[in-house]
């Protein structure tokens, strides 16, 4: 590994998600060790005026010490940390604020002369995607590093609305960096049990012959949130739940499930497999979606009263190749419902010459919970215990709270800052996997954009519309009792 200082600029630095997301998982690093106070600074750059104790309080309310932390006060470790984080105040489009940005940058690294390897700058933007091409020019121009060492860029979804902002998007950040330089967040990625998917299928001789059409009936895979837009409505409302969950998480997670073996864990070959089973993606079918919006939305002061955008969607996806020809993947989400969970459901098909009478009882199922209480469980059919010679359905049941109990499970931006300091752009969205991804899903948006399609009442704390339901069991989904 690299050892030269490290420069992390967080852009945005007074905003929601710096407070929330970037600046704790920068501290969670630093607390385990993965960022040493000898060779890092981390600059936070905002509009707002403010002096760099006035930064550290604000960023100090959202850090929490850990248990592990028992040797040490867990107060001070957070002192310590702050410690390393100061503050310069300038705009976005002026170039005043990132010359003061690089010469603070700069005095830093020459302090640090002495450093084995040269010097590297990470600039994560936690900012709102319009001022991104601005921002991106203002680095170019004014913040490189010289110094022999990398410049790396993380941004953060909306990447655009549609395929022509996207690659427009796209087209600008080229210009100005490379596409080593780009680190595109889907934090979807950073999640422990997404990042268990190549594993578990392809290291499992299990699953390997059983992970096609022959054998697997459908596949769902489920947002759910128990709260609904409340504070980001007028963010939300111009991008709906499509854009915001299914096009980036629920598409992400669908590579993973359904692609090939890649020629080996190189990130680029992992890339490769990703775009491909977009590439045969079928055209979406307007009978395989159903939008929802949950009763009350618009009443959220900052979302327009007659709003048609959708809060919830089932989307039906058709893979056209030899493994999955047939097998739909049910993709859903929802804002406002009966729980927070996300899991996939891999449903096999029902027992050929069904001597027990038990395909009518459920079907094997495989789901991996990616949250809450992350697990992996397998649903079989077994006997009852007893006398009587009758069937039940059961669980092989993986929690990981019980079987890994003294490993914390890192949160998602955690793992997305360190892979991007050390240069793995494998769990990165790269930029013609975001083409595809838009290229599936641009039309539908347009048609609903356009009022072709509706979305149906639901209400909060429901399931979503049933109209959802419906769709999900005419394409052959069958839901497990009690689920
Ligand atoms: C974000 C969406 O990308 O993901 C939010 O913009 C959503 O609407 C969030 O709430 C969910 O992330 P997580 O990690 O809490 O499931």
């Amino acid at each position: 590994t690299e050892s030269g200082c490290l420069s992390i600029v967080v852009l945005g630095a007074s905003g929601d998600l710096a407070k929330k997301k970037t600046f704790p998982a920068l501290f969670n690093l630093y607390r385990q060790g993965f960022l040493q106070s000898e060779d890092v600074y981390i600059l936070g750059y905002a509009r707002t005026k403010l002096s760099k104790e006035g930064l550290r309080d604000r960023i100090r309310e959202h850090l929490k010490p850990a248990k592990a932390d028992s040797t040490k006060d867990p107060t001070e470790v957070i002192s310590d940390f702050l410690k390393l984080v100061s503050y310069v105040s300038g705009t976005y489009d002026t170039e005043e604020g990132f010359l003061k940005l690089n010469e603070e940058i700069a005095k830093y690294e020459e302090s640090k002369n002495g450093a084995e390897g040269p010097s590297r700058r990470l600039f994560y933007l936690a900012l709102p995607p319009s001022v991104y091409p601005i921002v991106c020019k203002m680095i170019r121009h004014h913040c490189m590093n010289q110094g022999g060492g990398w410049t790396r860029v993380i941004v953060e979804k909306p990447f655009g609305k549609d395929l022509t902002s996207a690659e427009d998007l796209s087209n600008q950040l080229g210009e100005l960096f490379s596409e080593e330089q780009i680190y595109r967040i889907d934090h979807y990625l950073g999640k422990e049990l997404v990042q268990n998917l190549l594993v578990v299928r392809f290291a499992n001789r299990l699953f390997l012959p059983l992970w096609n059409r022959d054998n697997i009936d459908n596949i769902q895979i489920v947002f759910r949130e128990d709260f609904g837009t409340e504070g980001r409505g007028g963010y939300f409302d111009e991008y709906g739940i499509i854009r915001d969950i299914i096009q980036n998480h629920l598409l992400q997670i669908l590579c993973l499930i359904s692609m090939e073996k890649p020629v080996s864990l190189y990130p680029e070959h992992i890339r490769d497999e990703k775009v491909k089973v977009l590439q045969s993606v079928e055209p979406i079918r307007a009978d395989d979606v159903v939008l929802g919006q949950y009763e009350g939305y618009t009443e959220d002061p900052t979302v327009p009263k007659d709003s048609k955008t959708p809060t919830f969607a089932t989307v039906v996806l058709r893979i056209n190749n030899e493994r999955w020809d047939g097998v739909p993947f049910i993709l859903k989400a929802g804002k406002a419902l009966n729980s927070r969970k996300a899991e996939i459901r891999v449903q096999f098909r029902d027992v050929p010459g069904d001597i027990f009478k038990c395909n009518k009882h459920g079907r094997n199922e495989f789901v991996i919970r990616l949250q809450p209480l992350e697990a992996m469980y397998m649903k079989l059919m077994v006997k009852k215990p007893g006398l009587e010679m009758s069937t039940t359905q059961s669980e092989l049941d993986l929690s990981y709270q019980q079987r890994y109990q003294d490993i914390a499970i890192p949160e998602a931006y955690e793992r997305l800052i360190l892979d991007t300091i050390r240069g793995d752009q494998q769990h990165f969205v790269r930029r013609d996997e975001l083409k595809v991804a838009w290229e599936i899903f641009t039309p539908l948006l347009n048609r609903i954009d356009n009022g072709e399609i509706k979305p149906c009442p639901y209400t909060p704390g429901s399931r979503g519309p049933k109209e959802a339901d419906e769709l999900a069991a005419r394409v052959g989904y069958r839901q497990t009792p009690g689920y």
